[in-house]
């Protein structure tokens, strides 16, 4: 699936966030727990380079725990620190410290040599739009007060959030965007809703999202839809809209309908817990011919 889209602040949050970086020690990596490929950004390396990084793989909840078990092995192979959250919970990111003092020990420790014992870490969280970076820093901070909105430019003096024991958070997330130029990234960020509705075309997502779940998690689709699976994607998305209630005018089913609802249904967590992705590979088909 081609997905023809370029967001327009771009170049200026990017800026933006450069400036940013030169005051933390740390950055704090949002990923989207079930595509953490596709919703990995790898000019942060080049962007933060020198700094400390935490990844937090979020929305843990929405993913399967066996490929987020394998991501997880993944990044601590690469010797980033790597968290897996639900960000709406405060119980699971009570641990958060000892994480963070796992990905700035050098930086801890060569305070504590130069005799700057209280010197806090500065942090800052990153992430493409929509994967949780307002939630996780409301959460941390415990309080409502961190959307200072995702435009380039709208808060004015750097704000910190002091969380004390010597952390201190930059109020404002930075955006990134993750890369295009693999079709299978695009359909990836598409399925999990972090594209906008305007520029996608629904019904072709939802049955690359049939495809998908046909492969890798056989049954879902007829537990939740009493869909027979041995048939072809069309097939399966009319089956839906008919168990579903989804009906056009004139008694035919309404495949547009079903496909909206289909892919809620997967965005929401209410087929169970599914990952797009595994280390090494895309299980997404888009674009391989
Ligand atoms: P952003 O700043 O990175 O753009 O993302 P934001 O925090 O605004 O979160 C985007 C959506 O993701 C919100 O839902 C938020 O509640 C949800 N979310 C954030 N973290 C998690 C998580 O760990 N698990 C799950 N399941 N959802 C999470 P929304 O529907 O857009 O808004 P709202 O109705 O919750 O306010």
């Amino acid at each position: 699936m081609e997905i023809q889209w370029y967001p327009g602040h771009m170049t200026k949050a990017r800026r933006q966030m450069q400036e940013d970086l030169k005051l933390i020690d740390l950055i704090i990596e949002l990923l989207d727990a079930r595509i953490p490929a596709s919703s990995r950004n790898p000019d942060i390396r080049s962007l933060g380079n020198g700094k400390s990084r935490l990844i937090i793989m979020n929305k843990a909840d929405l993913a399967d725990e066996r490929a987020t078990a394998e991501w997880e092995s993944c990044f601590k192979d690469e010797g980033v620190p790597v968290m897996t959250v639900d960000s709406r919970r405060r119980a699971d990111l009570r641990s958060l410290r000892p994480f963070i003092d796992e990905a700035c020990k050098e930086r801890i420790e060569r305070n504590i040599r130069r005799g700057f014992k209280n010197r806090p870490i500065r942090a800052m969280v990153v992430g493409i739009p929509n994967v949780g970076k307002s939630t996780f820093i409301n959460t941390v901070a415990g309080r409502a007060s961190a959307k200072t909105g995702n435009r380039p430019g709208v808060t004015k003096g750097k704000q910190w959030i002091h969380l004390g024991k010597g952390l201190d958070l930059l109020d404002t997330p930075g955006i990134l965007w993750p890369k295009f130029e693999d079709p299978s990234v695009g359909t990836a960020l598409a399925l999990i809703g972090s594209i906008s509705k305007d520029v996608l075309n629904r019904d072709e997502l939802a049955l690359e999202l049939i495809g998908f779940l046909l492969r890798e998690y056989p049954g879902t689709l007829a537990e939740h839809y009493q869909s027979e699976e041995d048939r072809p994607a069309e097939k399966i998305l009319a089956s839906i809209a008919e168990a579903r209630g989804c009906i056009a005018k004139g008694g035919a089913p309404d495949e547009s309908k079903a496909a909206d609802l289909l892919l809620d249904e997967f965005r929401n967590g209410r087929l169970g817990r599914i990952s797009l992705e595994r280390p090494g590979a895309s299980m997404i088909e888009t674009g391989r011919g």
